[in-house]
């Protein structure tokens, strides 16, 4: 089983059986993870670097744990550090972690569409860690398989993200895989946060916290991302407090057993109550931890660029 790509970019250009070939490909490896010895040798010989322009604790660490359980050596490239303070380019970057042998990079950038340049320009397969506000493709998987590991699908389920969609790339990648799988999405938040064109996507649009979370299966947690905003978007984190933090009495009045996400970093207090950070619904460790196996899977599935090389 595998992927008729050799990169993973994002999700939208993924179809429903690419979708639910990862998510039956994901239970396997998270059952390594009782064991003593929780490595397989499926990439052995194989290079992984990752290249994290931006900062990230769960993505790059988790991306680097999934390498080391399959095997592959891994790089971890220190962008601060690196030539690249000296001016070196995107793809001169790439090309000088190919010509190491390099067999994945995997990318977080700040501008959206970075992956896809290196993925035009090399070899190695490139995967998506976050680009600008476009895709966070395996955070969005990680999503979609908690999900279905917790209610035993996706089809039909009611699914709200809350909060800052305009500049979130998982608020996307969220979109359009769940979508293709069935299930029921739709937003909430400031006017100003909402991207004007969402609802060509098939998404219901709320501005009132109260009335959306009525009767949902899943709350999606999106943080607040002040560092994205080029302008004030809303008038004060106070009144967002007031309007949009999901606390126990908002919770309240969705569907009994509604699940709990957030993909992290979490600002307890603003978008998130700590009271239902660490309720019983929530399930934001459990997606950390889904996020190994993701990843590991996407490794795996992945269809490398067949190689002249004899040794091969
Ligand atoms: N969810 C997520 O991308 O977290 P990090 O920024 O810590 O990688």
């Amino acid at each position: 089983m595998s992927l008729n790509c050799k990169d993973l970019l994002g999700l939208e250009h993924l179809d429903k059986k690419d979708l639910q070939t990862i998510l039956n490909s994901v239970g396997p490896f998270k059952s390594l993870f009782t064991r003593s010895v929780k490595k397989v040798p499926t990439l052995v010989g194989k290079t992984v670097v990752t290249l994290f322009y931006e900062p990230s604790t769960r993505t790059r660490n988790s991306f680097e744990i999934a390498a080391k359980r399959l095997s592959a050596d891994v790089v971890n490239v220190a962008v601060n550090t690196s030539s690249i303070v000296k001016g070196e380019s995107l793809i001169d970057t790439g090309k000088t972690l190919e010509a190491m042998k390099a067999d994945y990079l995997i990318i977080r950038h700040s501008l959206a569409g970075a992956p896809d340049i290196l993925a035009r320009n090399l070899n190695a397969s490139i995967i998506n860690a976050g680009d600008g506000f476009h895709e966070h493709p395996t955070q969005g998987l990680l999503d979609l398989y908690t999900m279905y590991e917790k209610k035993k699908k996706i089809e039909g389920l009611r699914v709200l993200l809350v909060g800052d969609i305009l500049h979130s790339r998982v608020a996307k990648s969220n979109i359009w895989a769940m979508i293709k799988m069935g299930a029921e999405i739709a937003v909430v938040g400031p006017p100003t946060l909402i991207p004007s064109n969402i609802e060509d996507l098939g998404v219901k649009v709320y501005y009132d916290l109260n009335e959306a979370i009525k009767k949902v299966d899943v709350v999606n947690i999106l943080r607040i991302q002040l560092e994205r905003q080029q302008e004030n978007l809303f008038p004060s984190v106070h009144e967002y407090v007031e309007l949009y933090q999901v606390t126990k009495e908002r919770l309240a009045m969705a569907r009994p057993g509604v699940l709990i996400m957030h993909p992290g970093p979490m600002n307890r207090g603003i978008e998130i109550s700590s009271d239902v950070a660490d309720s019983p619904n929530a399930v934001i460790n459990e997606q950390v931890t889904n996020g190994i196996a993701v990843r590991m899977a996407v490794l795996c599935l992945l269809k490398p660029k067949r190689k002249n090389a004899s040794s091969d």
